[in-house]
């Protein structure tokens, strides 16, 4: 199986993160291939509605660290990763979201460009950027404090502190909190529901209500040009090492 699987189930294109062993940790194989599979939908008229899911027990552990040790000595951050996120801001398709488990980094963020969030009771939404001595990446710094409020979108994004599901729908990330074992059919339900509107007037209002996309790239370029000298910091490096040299 591959580390992405997209599939169709009439005009929703379902993109599912399948690498369980490594809890969806994000390579840039996958994100090119999760880019992909959002720019080609706004060229495919066929798609409706893009549905994004992980595994039962965990949504997405983030950025593969073993990468992010790779990029700091390298001195770059992957273009894959700048290649999705753009993507994501860009996205004309309306976007449903189905989380369960964790939700790390990346993980977290992503779900910030959704419209629709369905969360399984199992839910965590955690971004620990600073504590790896990192910034907060994916527009976040934009978009999570004109959502909660400076002070929540602080306790997230720098504080790293986690939100349950029910603390993310309160904060408005998540809109609807269901049983693990009904996320699968309720998101799909809901990309359903979107799918039938008359699709030029689904995208003009989303396109109003999401304001300028091309001021949510410029943030995720900027917070780019952080995260990179960051990554390649004495306070990163020993973060990420200390977690993949972990004893278990
Ligand atoms: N990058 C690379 N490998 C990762 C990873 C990541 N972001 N997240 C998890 N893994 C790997 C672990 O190293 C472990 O590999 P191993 O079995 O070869 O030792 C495997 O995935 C399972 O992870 P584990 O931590 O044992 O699972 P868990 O269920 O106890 O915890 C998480 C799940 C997601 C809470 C935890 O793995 C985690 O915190 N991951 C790091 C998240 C992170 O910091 N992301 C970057 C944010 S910027």
């Amino acid at each position: 199986m591959p580390d992405i699987i997209v599939s169709h189930e009439g005009p929703i294109r379902k993109i599912r993160m399948n690498r369980p062993e490594k809890k969806n940790a994000l390579t840039l194989a996958m994100y090119e291939s999760m880019a992909a599979a959002i720019e080609d939908s706004g060229k495919t008229e066929g798609v409706k509605c893009l549905l994004i899911a992980g595994a039962p027990d965990v949504f997405c552990a983030g950025n593969d660290l073993n990468d992010f040790v790779a990029m700091a000595r390298a001195g770059g951050l992957g273009a894959p990763i700048v290649r999705f996120l753009h993507a994501l801001a860009r996205c004309e398709k309306p976007i449903v979201a189905a989380v369960s488990g964790a939700a790390v980094g990346v993980g977290a963020t992503m779900l910030l460009h959704c419209d629709q969030v369905i969360a399984g009771e199992n839910a965590i939404l955690l971004t620990p950027f600073v504590s790896l001595g990192l910034v907060p990446e994916a527009g976040s710094s934009l978009i999570a404090p004109r959502l909660m409020g400076h002070v929540r979108a602080f306790s997230l994004l720098v504080m790293g502190k986690p939100l349950t599901a029910e603390d993310a729908k309160e904060a408005g990330i998540v809109n609807k909190v269901v049983p693990v074992g009904e996320l699968d059919a309720l998101s799909l339900a809901t990309a359903r529901d979107i799918a039938v509107l008359p699709p030029d007037s689904v995208a003009a209002a989303r396109r109003l209500m999401r304001g300028s996309v091309d001021e949510i790239v410029a943030r995720i370029d900027e917070e780019a040009e952080a995260f990179k000298t960051r990554l390649a910091s004495p306070d990163t490096q020993k973060a990420m090492a200390a977690f993949l040299s972990r004893k278990r």
